[in-house]
């Protein structure tokens, strides 16, 4: 039987929001919320420290099944009052701070393995790369340890239940639940921390924090392809633009090869179908709808569906109209249609061959990029 203890009763007096730090939000949790997920995988019981007052509020964030008590003045205070709620037949405690909210079930499993296996405190950390100075009152240097043996301590802190209970039985405070295991005179084992379980003190930590979650997205690609045959007495609609003097094509709708194809591609990153089943026959209120309006009702298909576009690029192939000189005004009507997304147009020609290069026509071929 493991336990968990995690610690959110802090004020968050560093990070200076006008709520308790465990209940700022990242991403799509609050740092209590991830720290919870991260380590519910792995152990039996879990108990929160609640600041006071808070209590219910966390209740709600932790869920049914988690036991949330009120944390005390100190780190080491609130530990204490969690220890009271673990199981009596736990074997091993882990000690987490929810403000390391993305140290992941991987560290967790780690220090678990490393308690089986014999040790009896089990320590995440990471090399110091900064060179430390140790100061006297006055702030001049006494010495300068060697950087090499030095470690940066990390949480979730594993221990043997009965060490730990009797380690805290002094009421001491310290910063982390190991200098109580020490100075009890037991051996603590350091093993290998992780970047993203970083403590979140100041704003920036949430800032760095967000680029682990990006990690976590997942991205998706999708290609499309339109082609409309020339048809005379059209105006021609191409990549958002009308291109007077050159000859439409054929279609009832605007006939935008490059807008219809980016759509498609589109549809296919996040898997919500094609133009004909979002907009076709049985949908009359889009008959007629030009190229951006139908890449704005596909930005709010997907955008429905949980997706974002990370780029989209679209190469349009035909002898004519020529592209170049109108590239970037393009760009800047596909990129309006989609809200804002990185837009590339690029052309080509088929060197005489095919249904582009007879002349008959204009192709494109994009593919789109999308994350959730
Ligand atoms: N903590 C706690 N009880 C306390 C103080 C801190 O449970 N009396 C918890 C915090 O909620 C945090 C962890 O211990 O998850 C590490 O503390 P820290 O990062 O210092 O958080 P705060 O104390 O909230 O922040 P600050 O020191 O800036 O006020
Ligand atoms: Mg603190």
């Amino acid at each position: 039987m493991i336990a968990a203890i995690i610690a959110a009763a802090g004020s968050g007096e560093r990070f200076g929001a006008h709520i308790p730090k465990a209940l700022i939000q990242l991403g799509d949790k609050t740092l209590l919320g991830h720290a919870i997920t991260n380590l519910a995988p792995v152990v039996d019981q879990i108990i929160v420290t609640a600041p006071a007052g808070y209590e219910a509020q966390i209740q709600e964030i932790a869920g049914e099944g988690i036991t949330v008590v009120t944390g005390g003045a100190t780190r080491s205070q609130s530990v204490r009052r969690g220890l009271a709620a673990v199981d009596t037949t736990a074997e091993y405690v882990l000690v987490h701070d929810a403000a390391r909210s993305l140290a992941s079930t991987d560290l967790a499993r780690a220090v678990i393995a490393a308690l089986v296996a014999g040790d009896v405190a089990v320590i995440p950390g990471l090399p110091e790369v900064d060179t430390v100075k140790e100061i006297d009152g006055s702030g001049f240097v006494i010495s300068t340890p060697d950087r090499s043996s030095l470690r940066k301590v990390q949480t979730p802190q594993g221990f043997s239940y009965s060490v730990l209970k009797a380690a805290h039985a002094s009421g001491a405070d310290a910063t982390d639940d190991a200098v109580l295991v020490a100075d009890a005179g037991h051996k603590v084992r350091i093993i290998a921390g992780e970047e993203r379980a970083l403590k979140i003190t100041i704003p920036a930590d949430l800032s760095q924090a967000m680029t682990f979650i990006g990690d976590a997205q997942t991205f998706r690609t999708g290609v499309g392809i339109d082609a409309h045959a020339f048809g005379e007495g059209r105006e021609l609609w191409l990549a958002g633009l009308l291109w007077p003097g050159e000859i439409g094509v054929d279609g009832h709708s605007d006939g935008d090869v490059a807008a219809h194809a980016i759509c498609d591609a589109l549809f296919a990153a996040t898997g919500t179908g094609d133009l004909g089943s979002n907009f076709g026959t049985s949908r009359p209120e889009y008959s007629g709808a030009s190229g951006s309006q139908l890449l704005t009702e596909t930005l709010k298909i997907i955008t429905e569906a949980g997706f974002s576009i990370s780029n989209v690029s679209v190469q349009i192939i035909g002898n004519r109209p020529r592209i170049g000189g109108r590239r970037a005004e393009a760009i800047g009507a596909i990129s309006a249609a989609l809200g804002g997304a990185p837009v590339s147009i690029l052309a080509t020609t088929t060197d005489g061959m095919g249904l582009t290069g007879e002349g008959k026509g204009i192709a494109a071929i994009a593919s789109a990029l999308v994350f959730k």
